[in-house]
């Protein structure tokens, strides 16, 4: 292809992208991308598609066709994987590769530290790293364990099937970042409402943006009322620490990024986790024994899961040869983490789920500079509520036929619409 015909196609193909932009972004909804890239977010049940596999075996990191010229890879491979996540310099995760800078408003950039690149990101991501240290998150082990004993107290007055995924998997991590933020009580309802309306802008239904904007604007309000009055959350410590180095809107930006990263993923594994206990008796009552066999049937679930099934889009700013493969600068890179962390390089018969198998060095969490920052948090969390969950309700069982189970269909977080349950 000519170079001013491919120029001409890329710059097409930018204009269509800011134009769905402003129609609430969801790559996974881009009508275009042909099969072969939306191939990694389908699943059959909780298992990857076997397509996914295959390719792995053919090619580890294989070229995807895109229209308007666009040059694109899909990396399936363990070791590959981690090489281009780890590496420092040479990729950015910034939209704006994508879209064009005129293709994204203030109110749309998704801000926090997915999206931003060095030395913004490493400025950004050195403020948060303080607040999610194993020292400083261990004042929310009580908070977790009254929230996760809330929710199942009122689970158990419930008549008939009672909804998982409502009661239990969405409102934990939702009242946990609220106590990580140091959300005030009196806001918490609001926030929470806030949060279900995030949900419905990440599960993709009716994408609105403005749900974005709205929770923008509330956690604008949250750090006005913090900069008065700075609580002993996360927001209130940066603006003890750090308040003349960062303004408002990059505060609520991070906070916008915390709820975002946190939210989705976390719920997404409780509900999906506890179907893994419902179909295996096994994991079940692993479960409700000791911290070792809790902590292992953790690890290997968000393994297993790998909940978020893609990397953020990695686009190359320089050539560079990886796995033999030479990538070229524009380039766009999909990291397939649910298809690396069944490759035999991690590890052997990682297709199916076995919650005794030792701890993998899986990359649930990705790997390099933009690693899970809440990953500690998150095992917190999963630690806490299914043995809690199954010590509660010893005979839970599902309420429907596991085929009637309603799947996301393609989605970057994989989850499921509702799972309900009877509990006694
Ligand atoms: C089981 C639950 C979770 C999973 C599976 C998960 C997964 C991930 C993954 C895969 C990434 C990196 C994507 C990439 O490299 O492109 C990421 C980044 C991130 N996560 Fe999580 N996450 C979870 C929970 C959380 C929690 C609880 C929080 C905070 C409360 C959080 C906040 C973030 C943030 C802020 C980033 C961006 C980090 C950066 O770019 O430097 N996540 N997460």
């Amino acid at each position: 292809m000519s170079t001013i015909r491919s120029r001409v196609l890329a710059w097409v193909g930018r204009r269509y992208l800011a134009r769905q932009q402003k129609n609430g972004f969801d790559l996974s909804k881009i009508s275009f991308l042909p099969e072969a890239a939306l191939m990694p977010l389908k699943r059959d049940g909780l298992d990857p598609v076997p397509d996914l596999r295959q390719r792995r075996e053919e090619a580890p990191i294989a070229k995807l066709d895109l229209p308007f010229g666009m040059n694109a890879w899909l990396v399936t491979g363990y070791e590959e994987s981690k090489a281009i996540l780890g590496r420092v310099k040479g990729f950015s995760t910034d939209f704006t590769n994508l879209v064009g800078s005129a293709g994204v408003t203030a109110e749309q950039n998704p801000g926090g530290l997915g999206f931003a690149d060095p030395p913004v990101h490493t400025r950004l991501r050195k403020l948060l790293t303080p607040e999610f240290t194993m020292r400083r998150l261990s004042r929310l082990t009580p908070r977790i364990d009254e929230i996760v004993a809330a929710q199942l107290d009122a689970m158990e007055n419930a008549e008939g099937p009672v909804d998982l995924w409502e009661s239990f998997a969405l409102p934990i991590p939702s009242l946990t970042i609220c106590e990580l933020l140091g959300v005030p009580y009196e806001d918490r309802e609001e926030f929470q409402r806030l949060s279900t309306a995030r949900f419905d802008l990440f599960g993709g239904a009716g994408a609105s943006l403005g749900a974005m904007t709205e929770s923008l604007s509330y956690l604008m309000d949250v750090v006005k009322k913090q900069r008065e009055q700075p609580g002993d959350g996360l927001l209130g410590m940066l603006i003890k620490d750090h308040g003349d180095e960062i303004d408002d809107r990059e505060l609520a930006g991070l906070a916008d990024g915390v709820l975002t990263g946190g939210l989705e993923t976390t719920a997404s594994m409780l509900a999906l986790g506890a179907l893994v206990l419902l179909r295996d008796p096994g994991a079940f009552d692993a479960v409700r024994g000791d911290d070792e066999s809790v902590h292992k049937f953790v690890e290997e679930l968000l393994r297993y899961l790998t909940v978020v099934q893609m990397a953020f889009p990695r686009f190359a700013t320089e050539d560079m040869e990886i796995g033999g493969v030479r990538i070229a600068e524009g380039d766009i890179v999909l990291v397939s983490l649910s298809g690396a962390n069944r490759d035999p390089a991690l590890g052997g018969g990682l297709e199916s789920f076995d919650g005794g198998r030792a701890a993998t060095s899986h990359l649930a969490f990705s790997y390099g500079i933009h690693r899970c920052i809440g990953a500690e948090l998150a095992r917190m969390e999963l630690r806490a509520a299914y043995p809690a969950l199954v010590r509660r309700f010893p005979k839970m069982r599902l309420a429907v036929e596991p085929e009637d189970l309603a799947f996301r269909q393609v989605s970057i977080v994989y989850g499921v619409d509702a799972l309900p349950v009877l509990l006694k």
